[in-house]
């Protein structure tokens, strides 16, 4: 089949582009208000851009508040700070939870039972639960142009200033411990990835 996304002629009984750029990975992203208010949600339209400097991306698409902005980004532009928290098959369901709409002035740390831990660099908080954390400097946002009234979606960039990682998922050898940290991914739909032990491959790349 051939389809041309802006002419919405898939004929399928949904989209299929979220299900064919996967799995995405999941920026689970804490970030804080102006009134010092706790955020936290999933973005899986997110990603590493580069290494040098090391620098995420993700984009939100519109919010319920009446600024039709996701808190995420309001908070991040106001306050120039993010942390990026890895989403594991162990934190999973409390990932999930954190994706409802609720009121801005709602912590969603404390909603979904998470424990909120300070980071080193930046004011917003980091999530015990989560073994990874990426604590980020906001470098910009950029608007995805549309030529439709409803569904902007703008792009934020951060340059990642510190990493924590938990101990235990670093080898004796000094790699990280994929396999043991299981992280998800996102798939179409409501569906799921997980990297373990079985679902890892190796190549080496030809010379
Ligand atoms: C796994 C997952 C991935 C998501 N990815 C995105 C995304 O990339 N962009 C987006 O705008 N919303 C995404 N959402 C929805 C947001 O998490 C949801 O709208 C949330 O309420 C936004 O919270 P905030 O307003 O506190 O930022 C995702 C939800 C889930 C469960």
């Amino acid at each position: 089949m051939f389809y041309e996304p802006h002419k919405k002629n898939h004929g399928l009984a949904k989209s299929p582009f979220n299900s064919l750029i996967i799995p995405r990975p999941i920026g689970w992203i804490s970030s804080i208000d102006n009134q010092g208010v706790f955020n936290l949600a999933p973005y899986s339209f997110f990603n590493a851009v580069c290494y040098q400097p090391p620098t995420v991306m993700f984009s939100a698409g519109v919010g319920s508040g009446s600024d039709g902005m996701k808190d995420t980004l309001r908070n991040i532009e106001a306050n120039g700070e993010f942390v990026c928290n890895l989403a594991t098959w162990e934190n999973r369901e409390q990932m999930n939870k954190t994706s409802a709409n609720v009121p801005a002035d709602a912590d969603e740390i404390e909603l979904a039972g998470l424990t909120a831990i300070a980071s080193k660099l930046i004011s917003v908080p980091r999530i015990a639960e989560a073994p990874v954390h990426l604590e980020c400097r906001y470098i910009k946002s950029v608007d995805i142009p549309t030529g439709e009234k409803a569904g902007k979606f703008v792009m934020v960039l951060g340059e990642v200033i510190g990493v924590h990682i938990r101990d235990e998922l670093i080898t004796a050898d000094g790699l990280i411990d994929v396999a043991k940290m299981r992280p998800i991914g996102r798939l179409g739909y409501d569906d799921y990835t997980c990297v373990n032990g079985d679902s890892i491959f190796s190549m080496e790349r030809p010379t």
